[in-house]
């Protein structure tokens, strides 16, 4: 094995996860899970409490045996492999370090385990200590660390045996906002530099959408949309996932119309023009729009429109909160210059690209 260095870039594995099925008794933790994480990829597991993040992630790990299905890790099939035997490097939300080491002793631990001292162990750790930018810390105890300290030694700790594969379980959780987003950025320039795979569990979608190559975003034990961040939130494939990730309207209606498909707002007489091939069919449907696709129009010229109930002023840009029918209200994020002469109580057009909306069933 090499030590590791800073200029050395390992080669990632590779995971393949088929039909994977994890059952406790009679709740159903992950359903029919197919999973392709590519060598050297950064993928984020996403989605709320209970959704079946930390489960894939222990099966992958081999903490969990799956009830049905495979786990691949470097083309190898590990799903009967041990923890010990599937050489993955993991960081958890509480940084569980060894209180009683120092911070030297905590990153060594996992050479220890490998048999791996002298001269080497040394290297490798002071390698590690330089990578989490903690060079001189290795005497100190981790009770003497701030907690984005903590985090960065169990990162060390993590990546001193050179690891192709990391499982990161909402490592950054217990740090308040400013260091989060500072470490979220070190851990992703890290992983670009030592090339190792990761899977990154996280139910906070900025960090998904900071970090990931691709987002799994996972609902009741399903993944419900594979792909980038740029896919995931321009052409969410369901109105879960919709919601999930960034603001978005909901509008309840009604599609009709064929060739030329309509919206037609539920408690109301305003139709909008759909993107005749994103739509759905005819039937009850809800559209989706991000507040900043939308601009104020001229009432009388714009296809919905609405009275200014709300305006909220946030710096730079202004949220209008627009009553179009019977309940529904539409949020329009627009530049605070466009909202000059706006208001409370004024009609106002809700305008934005056809191609933009979405519609699903409902
Ligand atoms: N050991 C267990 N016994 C029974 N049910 C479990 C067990 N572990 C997890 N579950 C259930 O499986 C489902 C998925 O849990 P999991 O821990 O994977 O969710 P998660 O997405 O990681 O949630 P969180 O964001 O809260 O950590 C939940 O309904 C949970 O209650
Ligand atoms: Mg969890």
């Amino acid at each position: 094995m090499n030590a590791i260095s800073t200029d050395m870039v390992a080669t990632g594995a590779p995971v393949a996860i088929r039909g994977l099925e994890k059952r406790y008794g009679a709740v159903v933790a992950v359903h029919q899970v197919d999973l392709e994480v590519k060598a050297g990829e950064f993928v984020a597991l996403l989605g709320p409490s209970g959704s079946g993040k930390t489960t894939i992630l222990m099966t992958i790990a081999g903490f969990e045996t799956p009830t049905a299905g495979s786990i691949g890790i470097g083309g190898r099939d590990v799903t009967v492999l041990p923890p010990n035997r599937r050489n993955i490097g993991m960081v958890f939300q509480r940084y569980a370090l060894f209180p009683h080491m120092t911070v030297a002793e905590n990153i060594g631990f996992p050479l220890r385990m490998r048999k791996i001292g002298g001269a080497e162990a040394r290297t490798r750790v002071e390698a590690a200590l330089a990578m989490v930018r903690l060079e001189g810390y290795g005497d100190r105890r981790t009770s003497q660390l701030s907690g984005g300290q903590q985090q960065r030694v169990a990162l060390a700790r993590a990546l001193v045996y050179n690891p192709p594969l990391l499982l990161m379980d909402e490592p950054l959780g217990a740090l308040d906002k400013n260091l989060r987003e500072e470490m979220q950025l070190e851990i992703k320039r890290l992983q670009q530099r030592v090339g190792a795979t990761v899977v990154y569990v996280t139910h906070d979608q900025s960090e998904a959408l900071t970090m990931a190559d691709r987002i799994a975003v996972m609902d009741g034990g399903r993944i419900q949309q594979y792909g980038p961040p740029r896919e995931i939130y321009d052409s969410p494939s369901n109105a879960f996932v919709a919601g999930f990730i960034g603001e978005t309207n909901f509008i309840d209606g009604h599609v009709a119309g064929g060739a030329k498909p309509v919206f037609a707002v539920d408690g109301s007489e305003q139709k909008v023009a759909l993107e005749a091939s994103g739509a759905p069919r005819e039937g009850p449907s809800r559209l989706a729009i991000r507040p900043e696709l939308i601009r104020l129009g001229d009432p009388a010229g714009s296809e919905l429109s609405g009275t200014v109930e709300e305006m909220i002023y946030g710096g730079g840009t202004v949220a209008c909160h627009v009553r179009v029918g019977n309940g529904a209200v539409v949020m329009a994020r627009v530049p605070a210059a466009d909202a000059i002469g706006v208001r409370l109580g004024d009609r106002a057009g809700l305008v934005w690209q056809a191609d933009r909306a979405k519609v699903f069933p409902r």
